[in-house]
């Protein structure tokens, strides 16, 4: 293969129709760019994904996708359904490692290393990087439970009755920790004279922020959320805005959002999926939305499809 061919591989991606599939109605049939993908940040890589490439049996779900997540900041990434924003997200924590059918090829770095390694150990790995689903999802538990779940099941708390009655209990420390995780997803003041109820007994904005709650209770420095405010009214999604900016302070947040306005309000950066599970654009929120390089980007994000 000539030096040619390879450079102008690099320079421009394959078009949606190469990449195996139809053209989402309304994308044109541009080419993707390296450049628009290389974004340019101060400070350290929290994350760096490399030529990733993800297969669910012989469907292409993401194709060669590289980019870099800062340290300390919220990344949203939006694109149509079905474009592998959840795949992406997934293999962050190699939650993907579960779905049978699933492939993975490539690399994801965290603090420069490898998640995917041979014996790297996933249940440390799901604590550091935390996860948020669409759905609240809390235990059929009390509220007090669902949040120091995760420190009991890893062992830094022990609450059991035998340790009680020898006296060597840990029930302030969870008492304090449950305290300190409520406070920082905002729920505190709503629940702190009901942590004994059943956790399903709170609305649905307030289940979401128990979930977030729980996961900041494990210690994680990165916190993946799957569209979390989109089963929610516009007061608990603007209660779960403003956490995910809060959150940014101390921790690097990944989150998947169909809600353009939302990803504009909450985001530093902002990586555009389209189809063919490829990464065409990913910049500063404000480029992305009111300048982007892609015409395909400019199209989904002006509505003009998807
Ligand atoms: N568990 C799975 N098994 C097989 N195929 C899957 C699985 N999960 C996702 N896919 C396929 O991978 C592609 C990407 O799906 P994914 O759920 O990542 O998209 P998405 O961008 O999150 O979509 P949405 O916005 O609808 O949530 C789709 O074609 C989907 O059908
Ligand atoms: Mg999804």
């Amino acid at each position: 293969m000539s030096t040619e061919l390879n450079e102008t591989q690099t320079e421009a991606a394959q078009s949606p129709a190469e990449l195996g599939g139809a053209t989402t109605v309304g994308e044109t049939d541009e080419r993707t760019r390296a450049e628009w993908v290389d974004h340019e940040f101060d400070g350290d890589a929290k994350i760096a994904v490399e030529d990733l490439n993800v297969y669910y049996g012989d469907d292409h779900a993401l194709t060669d996708i590289s980019m870099e997540i800062p340290e300390g900041s919220v990344t949203a990434l939006i694109g149509p359904s079905g474009c592998g924003k959840s795949t992406f997200l997934r293999c962050l924590n190699r939650m993907n490692d579960r779905i049978g059918s699933a492939r993975i090829e490539g690399s994801v770095r965290i603090d420069g290393e490898e998640v995917y390694r041979d014996r790297a150990d996933l249940v440390e790995l799901r604590k550091r990087v935390g996860m948020v689903f669409q759905q609240p999802n809390p235990f059929p538990k009390s509220i007090r439970d669902n949040v120091s779940y995760g420190p009991r099941k890893h062992g830094d708390l022990d609450t059991t009755f035998l340790s009680r009655l020898l006296g060597r209990d840990d029930v302030d420390e969870e008492a304090s920790l449950v305290e300190e995780a409520l406070e920082q997803a905002a729920l505190w003041e709503e629940v702190n004279d009901r942590l004994d109820d059943n956790a399903l007994g709170l609305s649905g904005g307030q289940q979401q922020r128990l979930c977030i709650a729980r996961c900041l209770a494990t210690d994680p420095d990165v916190i993946l959320m799957d569209e979390p405010a989109s089963a929610l009214d516009p007061i608990a999604t603007a209660k779960i805005e403003d956490l995910i900016e809060e959150l940014a302070e101390e921790y690097t947040v990944v989150v998947v959002t169909h809600n353009m306005q939302q990803a504009a309000r909450v985001s530093d950066q902002t990586a555009v999926f389209l189809t063919g599970g490829e990464l065409v654009e990913y910049g500063d929120t404000d480029q992305i939305f009111e300048n982007p390089e892609s015409q395909r980007v400019e199209d989904y994000v002006t509505g003009k499809f998807g």
